[in-house]
């Protein structure tokens, strides 16, 4: 058995929660293996609306288990919250023992949601655009070897070792000023904490690799998109962990040879919520119009997300990068009612028309080359066939295709789980 990956391919939110939870009646395990909660994955069903940040997107199928990876980052705080909230809907993790929490996964304090509020505030003009979640401190942390895992919460001198990161994180914050304070947020960490022990921690790279070898189906969840990765993407406007195919391996304890089918998700159109280079953005009425008929605002942090058209230079660096053999394209029905649409196809950079992802586009900007496109008018909601789709919507999906060389296997039509096509 081998473990499928699903990842995505842009600038995050193209809909991986929706198609976690639809694939997910098909897997024994669904893993998150990076980032934290400055993910927010939406999934939509018989009406109801939930956004989890931290936990997997299979929570809701009952018999599918999630674990929460090595690679993750945790606020117990926001995790305690994500809890009682599906309690409260009525789905109760503790009663349902459908969570396993990986011991190596890292824990975001109080003091690193600080430190990402200060270090942003500092750049001014220049910010990443964080979600402030503290994911760029806790990472740091972590590779700087003074990062607390929530293993260690057992530990008998965890208060001791929490004081000692906490100290280091005031020394570094008095630099910036006064300290805010964060007396209750550490009171709700401690709390949280206590909820968190009820929980079965394991070793996430021993789990998985059971699972595989009692002939179970896995599938990796990913966080963010291609073009955040920390090595790869729009650098430094990325976040701070792998968020492609070998951050799977990492994250969760798994060999490369142990990948299966790698899912690539992208929107029909493109969307970058945050600051940093974004080629394709339109910073006209089409992108307002996108932003409205998409709904495009952030699912963590309410900000509205940048839109654009297309990019497939960004998409075919994507799909080399992790490996993809799968594609999904969703919000297709945000498209209807356009006359034309448009996909880039090159770029024109530094004097040049290329057709890949350059070293730096920060400060050199590459400028989109066009190529125009047919649109549709038809309302794709309602659909459920492939033999419904349009035919113009048919010929973008042909096209693409043929651009990025791999199949298109899933269609989206809407933010339900039912609004979603088998195309092959
Ligand atoms: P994720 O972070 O990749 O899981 O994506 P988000 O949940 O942040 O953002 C995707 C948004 O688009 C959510 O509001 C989804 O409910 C919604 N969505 C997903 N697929 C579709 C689709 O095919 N059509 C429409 N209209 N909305 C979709
Ligand atoms: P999901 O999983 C979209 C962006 C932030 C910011 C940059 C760094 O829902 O697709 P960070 O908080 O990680 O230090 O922010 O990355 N970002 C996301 N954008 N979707 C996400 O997650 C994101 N997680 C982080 O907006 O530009
Ligand atoms: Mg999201």
């Amino acid at each position: 058995m081998t473990v499928d990956v699903l990842l995505g391919l842009q600038w995050g939110d193209e809909g991986k929660g929706k198609i976690v939870d639809v694939l997910a009646p098909k897997y024994d395990l669904i893993a998150r293996f990076q980032g934290g909660p400055n993910a927010g994955h939406t999934l939509e069903f018989d009406g109801k609306k939930f956004v989890l940040n931290t936990i997997p997107s299979g929570i809701f199928e009952d018999n599918t288990m999630n674990l929460i990876g090595n690679g993750v980052v945790i606020d117990p705080i926001i995790l305690k919250k994500e809890i009682d909230k599906l309690k409260l809907a009525g789905v109760d993790l503790l009663a349902k023992k459908n969570l396993l929490i990986a011991r190596k996964a890292h824990l975001i304090l109080p003091t690193h949601q600080l430190l990402d509020a200060s270090s942003e505030k500092k750049m001014g003009d220049s910010k990443i655009g964080s979600t402030l979640k503290g994911i760029g401190p806790t990472y740091m942390d972590k590779t700087g070897r003074n990062g607390l895992r929530v293993g260690d919460i057992h530990l008998p001198d965890f208060k001791n070792k929490y004081n000692k990161l906490v100290d280091k994180h005031k020394a570094i914050l008095s630099n910036y000023g006064d300290i805010e304070d964060f007396s209750e947020r550490e009171a709700a960490f401690f709390d949280a904490l206590e909820l968190l022990k009820q929980f079965e921690f394991v070793d996430s790279e021993h789990t998985v690799n059971q699972y595989l070898k009692n002939g179970k189906s896995v599938l990796a969840e990913g966080a963010q998109g291609t073009m955040l990765d920390i090595d790869f993407g729009s650098y430094p406007f990325v976040t701070s962990s792998n968020t492609t195919t070998a951050g799977a391996c990492t994250g969760l304890g798994i060999a490369p040879n142990k990948i299966g089918e790698v899912i690539g998700i992208f929107k029909a159109y493109c969307t970058r919520v945050g600051s940093g280079p974004f080629p394709t953005e339109l910073e006209n009425e089409t992108g307002e119009e996108l932003r409205k008929i998409g709904h495009e605002f952030g699912a963590t942090t309410g900000r509205p997300r940048r839109c654009g058209w297309i990019d497939l230079p960004a998409l075919k660096y994507a799909i080399m990068l992790n490996g993809v053999t799968q594609l999904v394209m969703t919000k297709a029905d945000v498209l209807s009612g356009f006359d034309k649409i448009y996909a880039c196809t090159h770029y024109n950079y530094n004097g040049e028309v290329i057709d890949y992802m350059p070293y730096d586009i920060c400060s050199i900007k590459p400028e989109p080359v066009w190529k125009e496109i047919a649109g549709w008018h038809e309302d794709l909601t309602g659909i459920r066939q492939p033999n419904q789709v349009p035919e113009k919507l048919q010929n973008y999906i042909d096209y693409l295709e043929a651009e990025l060389e791999v199949p298109i296997k899933y269609l989206s039509v809407g933010p339900d789980r039912v609004q979603t096509l088998v195309m092959c």
